[in-house]
């Protein structure tokens, strides 16, 4: 993360589809505002109403029109707004910023679910992103089938037409999950790893009993 002014701690959830992100990510809110923390909690794609409204444009049916390239550019479009209007003002004013999904997914899903350069995306990111990274990513790890089909299901029931990537093959979301897993390896220093296979009951108190360990060593040590 450039920049003196981050004073706040910016903590990414990532993983598959069907994996439980959102509920982890409200659990974890809702324990760091009891703990008197400042939180912003925000998304991708989405986050502010310009990436609201390419969320709609991307993850509707009708989104598969889109040429690859153009959905690379357009979640890249939607980040460059969020960072440079929601998530930088944020940090700098010291607040915990919890965010479902940001560049992590893009690798993902772009990179090694679709098969675009991830040099590219590292590009775009260093380019009109400001090279801005997580503190902090929690993966959320399922495996592909369960996570599609809790997705699928989640989707009929509010019927939101939201499923174009959960309409895709088995094959493109072990591709998605093993880019997170290889992420993770990456950089163990800045991730933890949740068992998301598992029932939300269980799931919830290990996120958050994990992350207020994390910030309280973060936060200690400056
Ligand atoms: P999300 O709302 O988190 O879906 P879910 O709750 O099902 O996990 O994300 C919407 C979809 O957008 C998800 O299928 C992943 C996809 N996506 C990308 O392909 N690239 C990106 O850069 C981002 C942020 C999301």
């Amino acid at each position: 993360m450039p920049g003196v002014e981050a004073r706040g701690r910016f903590i990414v959830f990532e993983g598959g589809d069907g994996a439980g992100k959102g509920s982890a990510l409200s659990a974890v809110a809702e324990a760091l505002v009891a703990d008197g923390l400042d939180v912003l909690t925000t998304r991708e794609p989405g986050g502010t109403p310009e990436g609201l409204e390419l969320r709609a444009l991307l993850l509707a049916a009708a989104g598969s029109v889109w040429d690859q390239g153009s959905e690379l550019l357009l979640m890249t479009a939607a980040r460059v707004q969020h960072v440079k209007r929601v998530i930088r003002p944020a940090l700098a004013a010291g607040r915990i910023v919890l965010c479902d999904r940001f560049v992590g997914s893009t690798l993902a899903y772009q990179g090694a679910g679709r098969g675009l350069p991830l040099a590219l995306i590292r590009d775009l990111h260093r380019i009109f992103v400001d090279d801005v990274w997580p503190d902090l990513t929690v993966l959320m790890d399922v495996d592909a089938g369960t996570g599609v089909r809790r997705s699928r299901q989640r989707l009929s029931a509010t019927k939101a037409d939201e499923g174009r990537f959960e309409a895709l093959d088995l094959d493109f979301h072990e591709r998605v999950r093993g880019a997170f897993l290889e992420q993770a390896e990456a950089k163990p220093g800045a991730t933890i790893i949740i068992d998301a296979g598992r029932a939300l009951d269980s799931v919830r108190p290990d996120v958050v009993a994990q992350l207020r360990a994390w910030l309280s060593a973060s936060l200690t040590t400056g």
